[in-house]
């Protein structure tokens, strides 16, 4: 089958171009003009053709102490095609005791049949003893080069330095990267506790119990210990000005440290948690919204080049699970964000924040790139696989729970208005979006194995 995307203007992390993109099977044969007879025409003219978006941060159907985030791999890559995204890295996790491979064997089983967008997993390590050491070898061999470890969540997720610097010296070895939830989390507890003791309980109150200092010290530590064990470390969901200060100084001294941020930081604030009833609680996630103050460094962080990634932390609950608890503590941690993702920083353009260009880089090219799925993800060459977005750029729309495709039933960007639209989507060279309408079939996403290394 030969598909032409006619007429286009073909953006990449590093092009913007008139052309056309020949896609023959499942990926793109060439990029520019007059390719002869062709099977089917997807017209193009005023759109950007840009490469799907790759989201290496999303929790489908992830079990918490507080609920399990409502969106599955069917419903949560049905949004995250809608969206633009066409590949996500899902957290996949074991319990305490359980081999590694179990973990993965369950997300896997989650995911197979249902997902229609190509994923790959990270492994989050919840303890770090001789036996999770030797099956991290494993992981690797079978595709999963990443691992999540925690500083924070103590008893659910958090590890101590001791064994945060046995996976990374493990990981150096291995030439797998470490990913890391940098809050410092004994701290963090004690305020928790003092808060609720005096009746300090509104959601408003989580993020006051996390402050930033606590995320800039955590963030400084483990880019000291990835140094000392000579592993790259990736700093997933960074939130504060004081995370990105530890980063550029990690960075400068040479440090191989690497970072993400997501939308909600760029554009919400801790505002959105003084919001009266419920709708406080649909804004908690962790690391929490920051003052709005924060938000002009982490753009001016995403133009430089410190932020090199924008994922989401896909983690949706429902308006019920968020409201089933009258404390914050009670309260599920995580929002929804992947259907918006591509759309919203595509805003970011709009304001100045960021270039076309840049906007193609921080949500496919680098995330691709980091975490070992490029060339054949992230960009527009001959060669990779046909994972395409045609973009219609004056689009104009209001995002709404009433109209996304994610099984949660708000939005925290209920109102906005915004300018584009991904009105097809194409994984390997298969139509999973026609006119902005989901077409896909559950089970088209395929496993990504991914390479070990290219962090370093
Ligand atoms: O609040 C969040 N982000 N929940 C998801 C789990 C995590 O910490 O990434
Ligand atoms: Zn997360």
């Amino acid at each position: 089958m030969r598909t032409l995307i006619a007429g286009g203007t073909v953006v990449t992390a590093t092009d913007t171009v008139r052309a056309d993109v020949l896609v023959v099977g499942e990926q793109v044969a060439a990029v520019g003009s007059d390719f002869g007879p062709v099977d089917r025409t997807v017209p193009a003219t005023g759109r950007y053709v840009i490469p799907g978006g790759v989201d290496v941060h999303t929790h489908m159907g992830l079990v918490t102490p507080t609920g399990v985030s409502c969106d599955d791999f069917a419903t949560g890559t049905e949004a995250a095609a809608c969206g633009g995204t066409t590949t996500i890295v899902d957290y996949a996790g074991h319990e305490y005791g359980e081999p590694l491979a179990a973990g993965l064997e369950r997300w896997m089983a989650q995911a197979e049949g249902r997902a229609h967008v190509d994923y790959g997993f990270h492994m989050m390590l919840r303890e770090v003893d001789d036996r999770v050491l030797k099956e991290m070898a494993g992981l690797v061999a079978d595709g999963v080069t990443s691992f999540k470890l925690f500083m924070a969540y103590p008893g659910i997720y958090m590890v101590d330095d001791r064994s945060l610097f046995r996976a990374m010296t493990r990981s150096a070895d291995l030439g797998a990267l470490i990913v890391m939830h940098a809050e410092n989390g004994g701290p963090i507890d004690v305020l928790v506790e003092r808060f609720v003791a005096a009746g300090r309980t509104s959601p408003v109150e989580h993020a006051h119990s996390r402050p930033a200092g606590l995320e800039g010290e955590a963030t400084a530590r483990a880019i000291t210990l990835a140094e000392l064990a000579g592993v790259p470390v990736h700093i997933a969901h960074l939130s504060s000005a004081d995370a990105l200060a530890a980063v550029r100084a990690g960075r400068d001294r040479g440090a191989t440290v690497h970072a993400e941020t997501c939308p909600q930081y760029l554009l919400l604030s801790e505002d959105d948690l003084r919001r009266p009833g419920v709708d406080g609680a649909k804004y908690v996630c962790s690391p929490p919204l920051r003052p709005a103050g924060h938000q002009e460094e982490l753009w001016r962080g995403l133009r430089l080049g410190d932020l090199e990634v924008v994922a989401t932390d896909h983690c949706p609950f429902t308006v019920a699970q968020k409201a089933a608890a009258d404390q914050f503590p009670g309260i599920p941690n995580g929002l929804p964000g992947v259907e918006e993702r591509v759309t919203l920083l595509h805003e970011g353009v709009l304001r100045g924040e960021l270039g076309l260009n840049r906007w193609v880089e921080v949500t496919a090219t680098a995330p691709a790139r980091l975490f070992g799925l490029y060339p054949r993800k992230g960009t527009i060459a001959p060669g990779s696989d046909a994972d395409l977005v045609v973009f219609a750029p004056s689009h104009e729309r209001t995002l709404s729970a009433a109209t996304h495709h994610s099984a949660v039933d708000y939005s925290c960007y209920e109102g906005l208005r915004v300018h584009g639209l991904p009105e097809v989507v194409m994984q390997r060279g298969h139509v999973l979006v026609e006119g902005g309408r989901f077409c896909g079939t559950p089970g088209a996403g395929r496993y990504l194995p991914r390479q070990p290394g290219p962090a370093a």
